[in-house]
């Protein structure tokens, strides 16, 4: 009997362990005879240490011993990431400071309290030397960034066509660093069985940190157990191995115990990762009848020498809209800054602000209906590649949103909206986000009970991916999801993507999907148990060559306070295209989420550092404002009927794309209750007082405020 999983609205499986405090975190889970280390970090951007005096810390109570880079043990200097060897893992291994935040040494204690008392009893001399911030474009050191993720857009002569052009835009667009800010911080607890090293650690992929974690010891990958069975969110700042768990595999190395490291709230902020800076210019060239003739996108991004990483802000540049001149140039700038990694729809996040806000100026400019514009400028294969779409139901989100929205009734002159003494606005914005499968392994085993247990290295960090994934094998095995017990978030289960670029749930789905298929060739055989196992990477090899991706279009709505250039967003409205919808409830919290995330990211997130030092001023949630309750509005997301050709059962990603879109949205909606355009997020009160002031213009609304 088939139960229909999918498609069902359930809410998540683990939802009661969570609220009970049943379920256990790296930080919480209990090991007997426990240390706990305690991080102390560099207070300058770029130096070398010349001395750790640690002879009054290691008098103190509790105190097991320091590690720094003078007595810690010896990593592989060759374990890397994704791209290759990476120096931001190579911890306490010499006295080379690359960045403020940078761990100087591990102090271990009984306690983390004692732990900590010790640390801030610790002497550290460095040297500092000069350290180079400067974000820009033209910085002297930008290099093209790496094209790993694929090459260049570089169609049509983009000058000629330019030159043809009724309107052209030229505009540069600027987001801060950002942090991740996932709820739960970094923590690990690690211990070693003879030379078998066992974690529990806060991850967004197990497997994938038992790997980096084998390198970097130099031992066999299957002597790494990594267990991350529940994970209080990543947002891309757990989807690498992270200091905290190699710092703890050395102190429990050396002193022969289990040590926890849990950081606290501003470590993760200085010592983790960040989104990088991006410094872009827009090129846009339209004939008077809103035909695009020419998009260039030139992104750049703050990198650190450490690790490289691709920050691909012109990927939507690409995809979106056809025109005959296209092209596209990412440059990385290697500062003296921490390490960025992915965050909340890498890329494309702050991509769509630049793209999609140029896309409305130039709208504006023609004097036509932003979303007409966009409507008339679709491709019907992939513009910079040929390639065809896989699925692309972008019209059908900008249609059904726009109805739902009542954008028909939008007068698009700027300022032409009074509510009282505030100004309203409203805005769109539509995007892509890349899609598609990563190898992984599943086991499904035939129960004598007539139950299944389904097996994948699978990782569930607050989304609820235990929940559809056990959707997706019922259907799969024609059982009902109460007969289904699934085991994620252990790298014994063996080789898996992470939860990450919006590949999770379709990679791991994939696999289960096949391992039952396996399994019920099989099952007419009565002997149980039986177990089917499967490994997709040679079946993701011979995927078609479509050009795979998710879409979205956003509407916001936004009143503005003149007075005060107070922006607050009043409603928002999501139509996506994501594949087949596996479970509604948690499909629609994810996008939600994410537009909440981009809300966060248009008006409030922003990392301050200061400039003599390179340290955070804001590294804390008192400082670093993320939207909260107050802040968020009525939200609406939808989905379009959507099914992805490339998946065994019409999937795709939906991680990131609630994110990527919403910022441009909000940011156009400004301009358009305003008049004045916000190109640098996030949109702080103070610039747009700078702007709206500028404009000259009596408001034609009530003036009762003065
Ligand atoms: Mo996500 S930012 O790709 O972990």
């Amino acid at each position: 009997m088939n139960a229909d999983a999918v498609g069902t609205p359930r809410p998540r499986i683990e939802g009661r362990f969570k609220v009970t405090g049943a379920a256990h975190y790296a930080a919480d889970i209990p090991v007997p005879d426990l240390a706990h280390g305690w991080m102390m970090t560099a207070p300058l951007s770029r130096g070398r240490i010349r001395d750790i005096d640690a002879s009054t810390a290691l008098a103190m109570p509790g105190v097991l011993g320091v590690l720094d880079h003078r007595n810690a043990p010896r990593l592989n200097p060759k374990a890397g990431n994704y791209f290759g060897p990476d120096g931001s893992l190579r911890l306490l291994q010499d006295d080379v400071i690359p960045y403020a935040g940078w761990p100087l040494a591990l102090v271990v204690a009984e306690t983390p309290e004692q732990a900590r008392a010790a640390a801030s009893a610790m002497r550290v001399t460095c040297d500092g030397e000069p350290h180079d911030l400067d974000f820009t474009l033209e910085h002297p050191a930008a290099r093209p960034a790496s094209t790993a993720f694929g090459p260049e857009a570089d169609i049509g002569d983009l000058k000629a066509e330019l030159a043809a052009s009724a309107v052209v835009l030229e505009e540069r667009y600027r987001t801060p660093e950002e942090s991740h800010c996932a709820m739960e911080p970094h923590a690990a607890t690690v211990w070693w069985d003879s030379d078998h090293l066992y974690a529990v650690d806060s991850n967004q992929g197990a497997f994938s940190v038992s790997e980096v974690l084998a390198a970097l010891w130099s031992i066999d990958r299957e002597q790494v157990h990594v267990r991350s069975e529940h994970v209080g969110g990543g947002f891309g700042g757990k989807g690498a191995c992270g200091p905290q768990v190699v710092l703890a595999s050395m102190a429990s190395r050396r002193f022969g115990r289990p040590v926890r490291i849990t950081m606290t709230r501003a470590q993760v902020f200085e010592t983790t990762s960040s989104r990088p800076r991006t410094d872009q210019v827009m090129t846009v060239g339209a004939d008077a009848d809103g035909r695009l003739r020419a998009i260039h996108h030139r992104a750049a991004y703050a990198l650190s020498p450490l690790s490289e990483y691709i920050e691909a802000c012109t990927e939507q540049a690409k995809i979106l809209y056809s025109a005959p001149a296209i092209r596209t140039r990412l440059t990385a700038v290697p500062l003296d800054v921490l390490p960025p990694a992915s965050m909340r729809g890498p890329g494309a996040t702050p991509g769509s602000f630049a793209l999609e806000s140029a896309i409305d100026e130039v709208a504006e400019r023609l004097d036509v209906d932003p979303l007409d514009l966009r409507l008339r400028n679709q491709p019907t294969v992939t513009p910079a590649s040929g390639k065809p779409f896989s699925t692309r139901r972008l019209v059908s989100c900008m249609r059904e949103g726009a109805r739902r929205f009542g954008w028909a009734a939008r007068d698009r002159r700027p300022r032409s909206r009074w509510d009282g003494p505030l100004l309203i606005g409203s805005g769109m914005a539509t995007t892509s986000f890349s899609a598609g499968v990563f190898p992984s392994k599943a086991s499904i085993t035939a129960e004598p009970d007539g139950s299944f247990t389904v097996s994948i290295g699978a990782s569930d960090i607050g989304t609820g991916a235990r929940t559809a994934l056990t959707a997706v094998a019922a259907d799969a095995l024609g059982a009902g999801t109460e007969r289904i017990r699934i085991r994620i978030g252990d790298s014994d289960l063996g080789m898996a993507w992470g939860a990450g670029g919006s590949r999770g749930t379709t990679s791991w789905s994939f696999a289960i999907t096949e391992a039952a298929k396996k399994l019920r060739e099989n099952l007419h055989d009565p002997v149980r148990p039986m177990t089917a196992t499967v490994d997709t990477t040679t079946m993701i090899d011979f995927q078609p060559d479509r050009e795979r991706q998710t879409y979205s279009a956003v509407f916001a709505e936004v009143t503005v306070d003149p007075a005060t250039g107070e922006v607050r967003v009043r409603r928002l409205l999501g139509m996506f295209a994501v594949g087949r919808v596996i479970n509604p409830l948690l499909a629609r919290s994810q996008v939600v989420g994410g537009m909440i995330m981009g809300l966060s990211m248009a008006l409030h997130e922003e990392s301050v550092r200061d400039p003599r030092t390179g340290r955070l001023a804001n590294g804390d949630w008192a400082g670093y404002h993320i939207a909260a309750h107050a802040d968020v509005p009525d939200i609406e997301a939808g989905f379009v009927p959507d099914y992805e050709p490339q998946d065994p059962s019409g999937f795709n990603g939906l991680g990131e794309i609630g994110t990527a879109g919403t910022a441009a949205a909000i940011a156009n909606a400004v301009w358009h209750a305003t008049g004045t355009r916000q190109r640098i997020l996030p949109i702080r009160l103070d610039r747009v007082l700078e702007q709206t002031t500028a404009v000259a213009g009596e408001p034609r609304g009530a003036r009762s405020y003065h």
